[in-house]
């Protein structure tokens, strides 16, 4: 079957809205995004895939994360430093829980759209369609506000290549030189959190310092002094990633250079449908996001099309079962993929499956639910003799109060105080790290038992 970049125009499109007034103007955006500067490169994405070979070989961990959905309300230097900085946090603590390398990756610089559970939306007796994310509505609940706008895919472009920038000159500018450990922790070196990441920060400082009386550091070692950084987002809005898609004049094939990865949402997965069709041609990292209802037949049918060739380093299987349902359903996934001999990386979003909303109306987490979902994908995974690889997580780096509990203890009545997503709930700054330290103790226990077996 040939593919074309458009391909996927000719498969049924799921959570693409078709409601543009005025189909001419946005087919004009695609044309002119369409000569628009690539935001990466395609060897950046060749890098990431020999990044998740690593992973899926065992030899390195994956971490993903960041928001939901990026609003151009909150685009601020301030906030894309908060969540990079939190990021490299986490990295830190799993780095050195696990004693391994840490692929970096954001859901960031390109994180808008989002498919929605309804497409209209009821308030008060007044039906309007849902807000679909910054780059195609607004949220506002006006009928003006809620009239997809191709104006915005401009707006969410220019935002993307910017917040790539900024990314870029943390990851590779002198910010992210781990003589810096302690220097990212200041805003919240007073809380628990805070408390035992200094810690950690110091027994980094003296290894550095003793690497360096050694002589070992004199050259300034990339590896301490910049870091790899990767984004990625939900490839929902597939016009858009088709004017964002350009062929690599070094190898001659497709890759999107919107982002470095591009997954595939549980609600746009059908083998058969418009975001499979996109995938399959572009050469970028894939992720998968499985759910309760993705059945091991499915997901095979899914690899034939996407990885033919069984390639280490393009497919992550994003499980997001929730809680209640990850050890039933995971497991036959797990085992499937084993027995057909393919290589994937594993990751959990423990995010997804476990939403609930409070007494109050908010939209929510639980900490406690976030984390047991993480400890059950270990669980499934080690037991069908497959490595857990990854995390995926919607954080921010901010003190929102949008999930519960957590050391800090968020109860429904502390939502409402600081509940800005424009989608779901993520974890704040502190949760996040919190959760990074019980996965790294998590990893460094798995690795003792492993040594003490050998
Ligand atoms: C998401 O990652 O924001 C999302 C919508 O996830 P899923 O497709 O797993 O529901
Ligand atoms: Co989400």
């Amino acid at each position: 079957m040939t593919w074309s970049p458009d391909s996927w125009r000719n498969k049924p499109a799921r959570h693409i809205p078709d409601d543009y007034p005025d189909p001419a103007a946005l087919a004009e955006v695609e044309r002119e995004l369409s000569g628009y500067p690539p935001l990466v490169f395609a060897g950046e994405a060749r890098t990431l895939r020999d990044r998740l070979a690593q992973v899926a070989r065992g030899e390195a961990f994956l971490l993903q994360g960041g928001d939901c959905a990026e609003s151009f309300k909150e685009f601020a230097p301030d906030n894309i430093r908060d969540t990079f900085r939190v990021l490299l946090q986490m990295a830190v603590a799993l780095t050195y829980g696990a004693a391994m390398p840490v692929v970096k990756v954001g859901r960031i610089a390109g994180q808008f759209g989002k498919p929605r559970s309804s497409a209209v939306e009821t308030v008060e007796g007044v039906t309007l369609p849902s807000y679909r994310g910054d780059n195609i509505n607004g949220m506002a609940f006006t009928p003006e506000a809620r009239v997809p706008d191709p104006q915005r895919l401009l707006k969410a472009y220019g935002q993307s290549a910017s917040t790539l920038n900024l990314l870029r000159a943390f990851a590779k500018g002198g910010y992210a030189d781990l003589r810096n450990v302690h220097r990212w922790n200041l805003e919240f070196a007073s809380g628990p959190q805070g408390e035992r990441y200094m810690a950690l920060a110091d027994k980094i400082s003296e290894a550095m310092a003793f690497m360096d009386a050694c002589g070992i550091t004199a050259g300034g070692q990339k590896a301490l002094t910049e870091v790899e950084f990767y984004t990625s987002h939900e490839g929902l809005l597939l016009g858009y990633e088709q004017a964002m898609t350009r062929t690599d004049s070094t190898t001659g094939r497709y890759y999107d250079t919107s982002a470095h990865m591009i997954w595939i949402g549980d609600r746009t997965r059908q083998p058969d449908g418009a975001h499979v069709e996109f995938c399959r041609g572009i050469e970028n990292p894939i992720g998968i996001k499985c759910g309760p209802t993705m059945e091991p037949d499915e997901l095979i049918a899914l690899l034939d099309i996407l990885n033919p060739q069984d390639e280490a380093g393009r497919i992550v299987l994003i499980s997001r079962f929730g809680a209640d349902k990850v050890a039933g359903g995971l497991p036959r996934l797990v085992r499937r993929v084993q027995e057909e001999g393919r290589t994937v990386v594993w990751s959990s979003d423990p995010m997804h499956g476990n939403t609930i909303k409070a007494q109050t109306g908010y939209k929510t987490r639980p900490f406690d639910r976030i984390l047991s979902e993480v400890t059950q994908f270990f669980e499934a995974c080690e037991g069908e003799g497959a490595y857990p690889g990854g995390v995926h997580f919607e954080m921010t780096g901010q003190d929102v109060t949008e999930c519960l509990g957590g050391a800090q203890a968020i109860s429904e009545a502390d939502l409402s105080d600081r509940y800005h997503t424009h989608c779901d709930p993520r974890l704040n700054a502190n949760q996040a790290l919190e959760l990074a330290f019980t996965l790294a103790e998590k990893l460094r226990e798995d690795r003792r038992r492993a040594a003490a077996a050998a």
